[in-house]
């Protein structure tokens, strides 16, 4: 392999923002039909998931992250679909783990395949944190939300696994739209006090073309904080880095933190520092974008590391995008006619 040349220097994009994450998808299926990411109307049978040969390979994915992190990329989060589905997940962090400059592996997942033995091997593998998905601690909206009639209890025993197996860095993100799982927030909440875990609420943002999205399902987080806060007394706690998705507050009696992710009511293009890398070698540099750059072409066709460096930094400098502060000013976005890629494409 030829080496990597990097000059040191951040690569930043026309509105001066440096390439500081890579969120790798490995796979896009997921044994999940979540009604606002893969309703089984159009993720149903019949559906044309990506075929294997044309998934990235995980020393392809190792490759093009080796890549990013000469140019300044140090964090990496694992998603999906639902990542654990992938076949020997493991070595790929192991891989990752492996390449200079990278400070933090982490991966989103809905916490169904973690089992003690799975969640040990992730452990081993080099993996700092996770994240996982849960919307609703009661039975009925939980399973309303999935489709596919799974119970609460498993994704509790999968974070309770992954505890066991020596992650304490874990957090849950929980979705709240209106009319499905408003109630749920205040449950999530006080579940998870005391626990070192901080549950993150994501207003219901409008990805991909597929969930039927209206402004009006949205909850704004102040919403949401003014709730909690009732209940609990919140503090406003200042961000662990510039950028950071989630505004911080921890509850004044010492029982931990929580997040709002307020992509919709306070957008935070500014400092978007994030890469995506879908499953078939695709870069996104915007979570709403209608289309991704192909590496997997160049990657196949014998493209050096170098040639490589240069495809990523000639994309990441020309990039403009801001979907979300745009789509608050008002904006008409994207230009019609040009779908947005699906989240399960692309990872959250
Ligand atoms: P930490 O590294 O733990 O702070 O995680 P994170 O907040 O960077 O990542 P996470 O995947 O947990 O983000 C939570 C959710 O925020 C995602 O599932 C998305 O719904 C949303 N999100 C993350 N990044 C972006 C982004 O760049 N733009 C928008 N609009 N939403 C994002
Ligand atoms: N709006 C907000 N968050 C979403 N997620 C999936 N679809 C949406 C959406 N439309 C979240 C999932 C998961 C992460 C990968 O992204 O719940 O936590
Ligand atoms: Fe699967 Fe996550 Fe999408 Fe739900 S939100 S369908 S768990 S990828
Ligand atoms: Fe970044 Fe696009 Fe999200 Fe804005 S909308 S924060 S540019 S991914």
């Amino acid at each position: 392999m030829s080496a990597i040349i990097s000059t040191g220097e951040p690569i930043l994009d026309s509105l001066a923002r440096p390439l500081r994450d890579l969120r790798i998808s490995v796979t896009d299926r997921c044994n999940f039909r979540c009604v606002y990411c893969m309703p089984r109307e159009v993720f149903g049978p019949g559906y044309a998931f990506v075929p294997r040969d044309d998934l990235l390979t995980l020393e392809e994915i190792a490759r093009i992250a080796g890549v990013f992190a000469a140019i300044g990329m140090r964090k990496v989060r694992i998603t999906g679909g639902e990542p654990l589905i992938r076949r020997n997940l493991e070595h790929l962090i192991e891989m990752i783990d492996a390449i200079d400059g990278v400070e933090d592996i982490s991966l989103t997942t809905n916490g169904s395949m973690l089992s003690p033995g799975r969640a040990t091997d992730l452990k081993k593998s080099g993996l700092k944190r996770l994240t996982v998905s849960l919307d609703a601690l009661d039975d009925a909206t939980f399973k309303r939300i999935n489709d596919v009639d799974y119970p609460v209890s498993r994704v509790l025993d999968g974070i309770e696994n992954a505890r066991a197996a020596g992650f304490s860095d874990i957090k849950v993100n929980a979705v709240v739209r209106r009319g499905f799982n408003q109630h749920a927030v205040l449950d999530l909440a006080k579940h998870f006090r005391h626990t070192g875990c901080i549950v993150r609420f994501i207003e219901y943002m409008d990805v991909g073309e597929t969930n039927g999205w209206n402004l009006d399902d949205v909850i704004p987080a102040s919403d949401l904080v003014d709730e909690i806060d009732a209940r609990y007394e919140l503090e406003a706690v200042s961000p662990n880095y510039p950028g950071e998705v989630a505004k911080r507050w921890r509850y004044r009696d010492g029982a931990g933190e929580i997040g709002f992710i307020t992509s919709v009511t306070q957008s935070f293009c500014g400092d978007c520092s994030r890469a995506r890398l879908s499953a078939v070698g695709e870069l996104y540099t915007c979570l709403f974008a209608t289309r991704g750059h192909d590496l997997r072409d160049l990657l196949r066709s014998g493209a050096s590391d170098t040639q490589l460096l240069q495809a990523v930094c000639e994309i990441w400098q020309g990039r403009n995008d801001r979907y979300s502060e745009l789509r608050a000013n008002g904006a008409s976005i994207p230009v019609s006619g040009q779908a947005k890629v699906e989240m399960s494409h692309i990872g959250g």
